[in-house]
């Protein structure tokens, strides 16, 4: 049954081929000091950042450059990006890149006008925003967190050895995203599919829970397959304007909100990927991929009935003559498989993890208690080993 909620999203899309023609008129309506956030210099090389400086120089605006955001974006980072948006009195943030940008950009606007530190406020308090926010605006490059239409926003502390993920009101979504699929063409194949996975992640943590009859796990089962016939497109040709599209708009609809409500979440994945990427800074989408199976095995049985509905319902397993048991463990075979086939990377060790770390990793990890099973240390610190 679904439960009570209330939907809204505020974030404007604009998609397609054509999408970064509507950056001049979204700009009509903000101020002129724009804060151009980009990453390491992706975006030069392939000629995004030319193409938005020409439309900004156009529509007569003031720019103010903030480049270098890393992927897994950093607290020290983030101060320097406050201070900065704050001294130059900056209308609207214009992000463009990936979750990593989209992410940053987000924080920056809640942390320039804010009189504590909005690493503690924010990322270990939660707290709501309680200072004035700058508008953010993103031109997407890479696909796979959903940040263009959500109010997530992950900052790495690198003290700490902490990577936390902040959930922002409607407030602090972006209030415009351009999402030209051809933007994401020169990525690299391991970003790409790192985000593949990231969005069949961000899906199945919002389906393996509960155990009632909702129509956002209907919803949930055909982003699914969508995702698994495009990505096998797209590695085979990265210029598949078919497959990237579809992959970049399943990508939005994974975490825009939309297929967790009414219902219950788990989100215990991006815990434990969330910790290894604190002691790694591995990319994201593998540090998801390499938990994974340890992880879904080990609460199979708790969820027995959903996971043999995953495998029907998304890998066309055949139930006839077989247990439940045997279903669902077909169904995550073929996903492990499906894995291994796009390039995925499925050991925490690949990514720099060592067995001295898997202490600190697990009590980074934070225990969720949407999941089938509420884990307990000893086994976040098994499934991690698993992992290794
Ligand atoms: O920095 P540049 O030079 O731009 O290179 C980037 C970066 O190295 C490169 N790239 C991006 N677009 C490109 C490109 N290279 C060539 N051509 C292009 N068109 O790709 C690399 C990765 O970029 P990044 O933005 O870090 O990746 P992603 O989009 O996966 O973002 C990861 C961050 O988002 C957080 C993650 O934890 C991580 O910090 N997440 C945010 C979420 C949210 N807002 O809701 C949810 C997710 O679960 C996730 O946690
Ligand atoms: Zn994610």
């Amino acid at each position: 049954m679904l439960g009570n909620f209330t939907y809204s999203n505020p974030t404007k899309l604009y998609f397609g081929k054509d999408a970064l023609d509507s950056l001049s008129a979204e700009l009509e309506n903000y101020g002129k000091n724009v804060m151009l956030v980009y990453g390491g210099g992706s975006i030069k090389k392939n000629g995004i950042y030319q193409k938005v400086v020409k439309i900004l120089k156009a529509c007569g605006k003031n720019i103010v450059e903030d480049g270098g955001v890393m992927p897994n974006p950093t607290a020290e980072k983030l101060y320097e990006g406050a201070e900065i948006a704050r001294t130059h009195n900056v209308d609207l943030i214009l992000a463009v890149g990936g979750g990593s940008v989209c992410d940053y950009s987000k924080a920056v606007s809640v942390s320039a006008y804010c009189k504590e530190d909005p690493w503690d406020k924010y990322f270990i308090r939660f707290e709501d925003v309680s200072c004035d926010i700058i508008p953010v605006g993103c031109v997407l490059t890479m696909v796979g967190t959903g940040s263009e239409m959500n109010g997530g926003s992950v900052i790495t502390n690198h003290k700490q050895k902490l990577k936390i993920g902040h959930v922002f009101g409607d407030n602090v979504f972006p209030k415009f995203s351009i999402l030209n699929p051809e933007f994401t063409y020169t990525l690299p194949k391991y970003q790409m599919t790192a985000g593949i996975y990231d969005i069949m992640s961000h899906i199945l943590e919002q389906y393996f829970s509960g155990t009632d009859d909702n129509t956002s796990d209907y919803i949930a089962e055909g982003l699914l397959r969508s995702l698994i016939v495009s990505a096998r497109a797209a590695v085979k040709n990265p210029e598949d304007y078919e497959a990237r599209s579809n992959i970049m708009w399943t990508a939005t609809w994974a975490l825009n909100t939309l297929i967790a409500k009414g219902k219950t979440t788990d989100w215990e994945v991006h815990m434990l990927g969330q910790a290894v990427g604190a002691y790694t800074d591995a990319t994201h989408g593998m540090t998801l991929s390499a938990v994974s199976m340890p992880y879904y095995r080990h609460i199979m049985p708790y969820g027995l009935e959903k996971f043999a509905r995953y495998a029907v319902n998304v890998w066309n397993v055949n139930p006839d003559g077989k247990t439940k048991k045997e279903v669902a463990e077909e169904g995550l075979i073929a996903m492990e498989s499906w894995m291994k086939e796009i390039g995925l990377v499925m050991n925490i060790s690949d990514l720099g993890a060592t067995e001295d770390m898997l202490e600190g990793i697990a009590s980074a990890t934070f225990i969720n208690e949407g999941g089938y099973k509420i884990l307990d240390k000893n086994e976040v610190t098994e499934i991690l080993k698993e992992s290794l």
